[in-house]
């Protein structure tokens, strides 16, 4: 008996140790990210490698996610040496509130759907090799 209530308390406190590794998962988050990853054509620095199915998208390198859900708050592949283009899947990250994007090579659009990200507070893009303008979606928000 006393053995079994032991055995029950070690149980719970592996876990609880565990619970970290069991987060709980978005689906169209981490589906977003997978996306923005898949468009990307040089990675020098090997940044997506942490972005694998053996750690949860909130412990891949530059995804930051909300302290009590498994939401992604902030993005951060700064001065990384990225080449390729942004994946308009971003705009389904819809907790994102920080994007650093600076000092890569992300070319092509600036997807507009960036202007779904409603909490969306600070997005910095400068020197990348985007082509064409902010989007209407972006620069009309105040
Ligand atoms: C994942 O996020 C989407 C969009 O915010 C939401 O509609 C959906 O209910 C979420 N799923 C879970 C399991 O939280
Ligand atoms: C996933 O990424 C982590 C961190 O970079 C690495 O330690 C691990 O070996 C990778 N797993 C796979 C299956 O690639
Ligand atoms: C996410 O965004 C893309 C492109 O903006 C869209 O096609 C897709 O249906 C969206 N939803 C999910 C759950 O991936
Ligand atoms: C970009 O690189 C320059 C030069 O290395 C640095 O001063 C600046 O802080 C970087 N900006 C970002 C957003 O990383
Ligand atoms: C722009 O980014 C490159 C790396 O991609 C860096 O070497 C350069 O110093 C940056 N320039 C500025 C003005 O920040």
């Amino acid at each position: 008996m006393m053995f079994k209530a032991y055995l029950s308390i070690f149980t719970h406190a592996i876990a609880l140790l565990l619970c970290p590794l069991t987060l709980a998962t978005n689906h169209s988050d981490h589906l977003a990210l997978l996306a923005i990853k898949s468009a990307i054509t040089l990675d020098p620095q090997n940044v997506f490698d942490s972005w694998n199915v053996s750690l949860h998208y909130c412990q891949w390198q530059g995804v930051i996610c909300g302290r009590r859900h498994p939401r992604v708050t902030e993005l951060d592949l700064r001065s990384r040496g990225i080449v390729g283009p942004l994946s308009p899947h971003i705009g389904n990250l819809s907790f994102l509130r920080v994007i650093w994007l600076g000092n890569n090579t992300f070319k092509g659009a600036i997807p507009p759907q960036l202007g779904n990200l409603f909490r969306l507070e600070k997005l910095y893009l400068m020197n990348n090799s985007f082509d064409g303008e902010v989007p209407a979606s972006l620069s009309n928000r105040t």
